[in-house]
């Protein structure tokens, strides 16, 4: 078992800090720990009382004389780093540390925290917070916090960075009937964050789901490998806060200028399988979801109603939700057609029409169920004077347990009268609403985890071993020598080669006699550039000259880019002009990648040319770790896809190139973490090939 066991599950716990005054945060703690039901030891820490809620108090932790597994510090922040140190002396394994006034009260806090880090560092202690609320396992059982009252016993994990929030969801779950396995506030996370308790959470035998509130991440690649792991036995779901000011937002590239400020969240979080809710509500109802219901194997989904309105509701969740209307099998429509009036409608939705009485929601639920074609079902329900409400909640749980590999939810629109039934398919588990978009809401969540659990689990980071990095790695070097972060156009197109990249020939020529050599090699035409990284507007200057077909015009251009650019930008550094062969036109697309300073380099693609920012065509995923089944997706989920696949009768371009070119652009980002930047922008994408046009790299 994980080491942090011992904080999840102590055999001993003292509350420095322990009062018997009430209102005191140390007098709600050591009284949560006894009612807590805690069958290990508690000892109450306070230098002026002899008995803390008729527990022997001790005046330090080093006067215990028996080993601690967890201290909960209730002391102001004044006096944390001479308790830590005492901790530390008395062998204390974790402190959760409720203090605040420390990182979120400034500069003087900050330090105060540093200094408590290091304490802990010394003597091998890790540490929850400080800022916290405390923590709860209800299955150990073990309540180490200042909230009110315990969480229910349950199977969800709740982890969060606001206590706060805690201490409302708390209160909140216990009037929605919501079980927890374990709570905890992470606070200023100083040691302990995001990766050590879902490392926890996965790995405790209670939890079926973990429930994230993050406002941000710690360590990007910590997080992904903890997550990663947990989803192979429990779904993880965040709700993430703020907007993120990192690496994306500082870029000056065309791919940065794609990224949004979210897009680094949101690509990790793909990447990690961790299915992201938009509010708190959705978080709490796809946990709830996940602690009741099976995975669905699939996305088609069969509706049952009464009222043919709320049926026509959901089919639209379904369809704008990225699920599918179940196609139900001929069995199914034969026993529907011979059990149901003529009148109601067999197909999907099955609409067992306003006269219905209980025992047609059983015949088409088990009917639906059955069927080889239905992944999910959505039940809906409107109170009519001849239904039996509470009937069809039975009918539901039963259907329910009959079909055990089938997830199943409900939306019974009303008021008082369907309060009842309403009741009885919380308390068995049904997750249910009182609309059906939201039941669909939820189907949509399951399904989700479903394809990217399916995404993750498919494939290994795809490397290339013909790739020449040790040549990127002189260019580098001379780039740096040379006292520039931007490589040079012609360096740029050689480090795309040193990768298979397949870039458009370039070469820098210093005279009109190299020029007249590197056109004859790479054949005519060519387009000529200034190469000075001080020259924005080449054009406007004259310094460029396209569709040269023959050594004179290679000539005569090399000899104007150069004095046009030397009247034009006398101060400029100029290291000659480019050669470069000119490509035939192609499909526009551009690759790039940015950095995020949580997640490391993330490689884009998407609609190129000189519209890039218009268009705002993009897709993105983190280099590390990426599958070639990663790449075609994400270049399925942009309209550059649309054109690839051949537009309007156009012969199709060759996708499998433009994936490829992805997965080196990947590894060459993984290879040199020194790249900062990376455009190559435009890619001509042909029916066979491309062409890497326009390489932009830039160092760290
Ligand atoms: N060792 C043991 N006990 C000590 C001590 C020490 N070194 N120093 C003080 N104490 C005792 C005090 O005597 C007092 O006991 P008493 O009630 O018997 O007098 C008790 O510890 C608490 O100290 P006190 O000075 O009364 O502090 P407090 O209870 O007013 O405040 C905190 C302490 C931790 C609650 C406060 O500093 C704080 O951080 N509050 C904010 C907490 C918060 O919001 N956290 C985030 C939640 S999401």
């Amino acid at each position: 078992m994980n080491d942090l066991t011992s904080l999840m599950r102590p055999k001993s716990v003292a509350v420095i800090g322990a009062s018997n005054t009430p209102g005191k945060i140390g007098y709600a703690v050591v009284r949560n720990m006894i009612s807590s039901g805690f069958k290990g030891s508690i000892y109450p820490i306070n230098p002026k009382e002899t008995e803390i809620a008729g527990l022997k108090a001790y005046p330090t932790v080093v006067d215990i004389g028996e080993p601690v597994d967890v201290a909960v510090m209730c002391v102001p922040a004044k006096a944390s780093l001479s308790v830590a140190e005492d901790c530390g002396k008395a062998g204390v394994k974790h402190i959760i540390v409720i203090t605040a006034g420390f990182k979120e009260v400034g500069k003087e806090g900050r330090e105060l925290e540093q200094q408590l880090v290091d304490i802990a560092k010394k003597y091998g202690m890790r540490i929850v917070g400080p800022n916290v609320l405390g923590i709860i396992d209800t299955h150990a059982p073990f309540n180490a916090t200042f909230a009110r009252e315990m969480a229910l016993k349950g199977n969800i994990a709740f982890i969060s960075q606001s206590g706060a929030l805690c201490i409302a969801i708390l209160d909140w779950s216990l009037k929605n009937g919501l079980g927890f396995s374990q709570f905890v506030s992470m606070g200023n996370k100083a040691d302990l964050n995001e990766a050590d308790f879902i490392e926890v959470a996965g790995k405790d035998p209670e939890t079926k789901v973990i429930c994230l509130y993050l406002e941000d991440v710690v360590e990007g690649e910590r997080f992904i490998n903890a997550a990663r792991e947990a989803i192979k036995r429990v779904p993880v779901i965040a709700l993430k806060s703020g907007v993120s000011s990192s690496g994306a937002k500082a870029a000056s590239s065309h791919t940065g200028a794609l990224a949004g400020s979210d897009t680094a969240y949101k690509t990790a979080f793909k990447h990690a399988g961790v299915l992201r809710a938009s509010t708190m509500t959705q978080l709490f109802e796809l946990a709830n979801a996940f602690t009741t219901q099976p995975i669905p194997k699939g996305k088609r989904v069969a509706v049952v109603t009464n009222a043919g309105g709320l049926g026509i509701v959901a089919i639209d969740a379904i369809e704008l939700g990225g699920l599918e209307v179940a196609r139900f099998s001929e069995d199914t429509i034969a026993l529907l057609r011979e059990k149901m009036p003529s009148m109601a409608n067999i197909y999907n939705p099955i609409d067992v029409i306003g006269d219905a009485h209980y025992d047609r929601y059983e015949v088409a639920l088990d009917a639906a169920l059955s069927d080889p074609n239905v992944d999910s079902v959505a039940v809906l329900l409107s109170p009519t004077a001849v239904l039996e409400v509470d009937k069809v909640a039975e009918a539901i749980v039963e259907a329910n347990k009959k079909h055990p590999d089938k997830p199943v939810v409900a939306a019974f629109t009303g008021g008082f009268t369907v309060e009842a039934g309403v009741e009885y398919l919380k308390k068995h588990g049904v997750p249910i609403f009182s609309f059906p978009e939201e039941a669909v809401s939820t189907l949509i969540g399951l399904t989700q985890f479903a394809s990217l659990n399916e995404s993750i689990s498919d494939g290994q980071e795809w490397v290339f071993d013909d790739v020449n990095k040790q040549r990127v790695k002189e260019i580098f070097e001379s780039v740096r020598k040379d006292g520039r972060d931007l490589l040079l156009s012609p360096e740029a197109a050689e480090v795309a080669e040193c990768y298979k990249i397949p870039a458009a020939p370039s070469r820098l020529a210093t005279s009109e006699a190299e020029a007249v050599k590197y056109a004859a090699e790479m054949g005519f035409p060519v387009v000529m550039k200034i190469c000075s990284p001080d020259i924005m507007h080449k054009t406007d200057i004259g310094g460029v000259k396209v569709g040269l077909s023959s050594d004179d015009e290679v000539k005569e251009a090399f000899n104007s880019i150069m004095l046009n650019s030397k009247k034009a930008a006398p101060e400029a550094k100029i290291y000659g002009v480019e050669v470069q062969k000119m490509m035939p036109q192609g499909d526009e697309v551009i690759i790039g990648m940015i950095k995020d300073a949580t997640f490391g380099p993330m490689v884009a693609f998407g609609s190129g040319g000189v519209l890039v920012n218009l268009l705002q065509d993009a897709s993105f995923r983190l280099a590390s770790g990426l599958t070639r089944r990663e790449i075609e997706e994400m270049i399925t989920e942009t309209k550059a896809y649309t054109i690839l696949k051949g537009f309007r009768g156009a012969e199709p371009d060759d996708i499998p190139a433009i994936v490829e070119a992805i997965g080196r652009v990947g590894q060459l980002c993984r290879d040199f973490s020194e790249i900062s930047e990376l455009d190559i922008n435009p890619v001509f994408a042909y029916p066979d090939g491309l062409s890497a046009l326009d390489i932009k790299i830039k160092l760290s």
